[in-house]
């Protein structure tokens, strides 16, 4: 049998965190979905497409082998994209007690909804301040995002100034 996850965001943008966890769950499994999830309702720094696009490279560029798929969900539940991708495990990352808090609701949501089992991972220690908001903050604000994101990432943002 295949072992298949989804590792959901906004990835508004992708940071080194994520890039951790993507790194940490793509070894464990045979293929990691890593899916932007985007709300058209809300307003976001990057276009979606921008945002998969970034991810793509920036995995490419940290040298991940190629069980990694990355694709873009603005049509309805996680659940469904999991159940669309054959995945019965979403990977969350989990940097402090404040993100435990906000990612059990939605972990007991997918698991009743679909069954769907939530595993947090934790990343490297010296990622565990990092947030996609806090990069979009210092990047408004015209700071070095650099050891934030990937290069890539931290081109884009620079780019788009
Ligand atoms: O990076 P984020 O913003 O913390 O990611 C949250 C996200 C997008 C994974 C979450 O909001 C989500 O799964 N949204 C899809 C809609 C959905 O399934 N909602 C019900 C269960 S949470």
């Amino acid at each position: 049998m295949s072992r298949i996850a989804v590792v959901p965001g906004s990835f508004d943008p992708v940071t080194l965190g994520h890039i951790d966890v993507i790194a940490r769950a793509a070894d464990l499994y045979d293929t990691l979905h890593v899916v932007v999830v985007h709300n058209p309702s809300k307003s976001a720094l990057i276009p979606v497409d921008d945002r998969v696009a970034l991810i793509e490279r920036a995995i490419a560029a940290a040298g991940l082998s190629g069980n990694i798929e990355v694709s873009k969900w603005s049509e309805g539940l996680l659940v469904e994209y999991c159940s669309q991708v054959g995945a019965k495990v979403v990977i969350k990352g989990i940097r402090n007690q404040a993100d435990v808090t906000y990612e059990t609701p939605m972990a007991l949501v997918n698991r009743n909804l679909a069954g769907i089992e939530t595993l947090f991972m934790l990343p490297e220690p010296g990622h565990a301040y990092v947030s996609s908001s806090l990069v979009r903050q210092v990047a408004a604000l015209k700071g070095d995002v650099r050891p934030y994101v990937p290069h890539i990432v931290a081109d884009y943002l620079n780019t788009a100034r």
